[in-house]
This record gives structure tokens, C-alpha cells and sequence, in this order.
């Protein structure tokens, strides 16, 4: 299994998480962050420096994440498993349904 990040990094992305990983494997896209379920090592070492707890283990998420359970799986459909995050950056996109939410008011703008 894995970490997964869930609604509040919508728009949000504070990226405290990234510094965290150690095998690199929290990625970029447009408005939020996901975990390649494949290359987290289930350390748990993102899971508290989120401001905004949006990293749960994925049995522990909420019931209403479920879909971003499945967005943390979608945004590497056609990306695979690059191996690192660093090297890849932002990706202009994201998961269909992440991308299909409403923007979040941030004070960022
Ligand atoms: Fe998002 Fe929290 Fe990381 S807001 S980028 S999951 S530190
Ligand atoms: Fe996975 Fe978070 Fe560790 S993404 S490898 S649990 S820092």
C-alpha cells in the first residue's frame, strides 16, 4: 500500500512533504501534489509536515478522499514510473478529476 495525498492540497500545495521523502516519489502537477503508489516506501515522514493534513496512509484516508485515492494512481498514467520527482517538475496537468474541481480561493490568488 501507500501514502496518498487527498483534497486539501488542492491549490494549496504547500510542498513541506517534498523535502521529506527520501526516494524522491512525491510528484507535481498543476494544482496539487500526488504519491506514485509504486515508489513510496511507506515511511510516513510526509505524513506530519503537512500544514493542512492532506497525506494520510491509504487505508487510514477519509472516506470521501476515495477519489483522490484513485487520482493518486491516475496522474501517472501516461508518466509511468519516472523514479524521481525533482528531475520531472511540474507537470502542466493533472488527475482528470482533480482537474475537474473547482478552484480553491487561495490568498494567493
Ligand atoms: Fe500538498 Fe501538504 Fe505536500 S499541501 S504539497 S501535501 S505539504
Ligand atoms: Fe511515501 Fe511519504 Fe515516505 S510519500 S516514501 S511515505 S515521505
Amino acid at each position: 500500500m501507500t501514502y496518498v495525498i487527498g483534497e486539501p492540497c488542492v491549490d494549496i500545495r504547500d510542498k513541506a512533504c517534498v523535502d521529506e521523502c527520501p526516494v524522491d516519489c512525491i510528484y507535481e502537477g498543476e494544482r496539487m501534489l500526488y504519491i506514485h503508489p509504486d515508489e513510496c516506501v511507506d515511511c510516513a515522514a510526509c505524513e506530519p509536515v503537512c500544514p493542512v493534513e492532506a497525506i494520510a496512509y491509504v487505508e487510514d484516508a477519509p472516506e470521501d478522499w476515495q477519489p483522490y485515492v484513485a487520482a493518486n494512481v491516475d496522474f501517472f498514467a501516461d508518466l509511468g514510473s519516472p523514479g524521481g520527482a525533482r528531475g520531472l517538475g511540474r507537470q502542466p496537468f493533472d488527475a482528470p478529476f482533480v482537474a475537474a474541481q473547482p478552484r480553491r480561493d487561495t490568498a494567493a490568488g
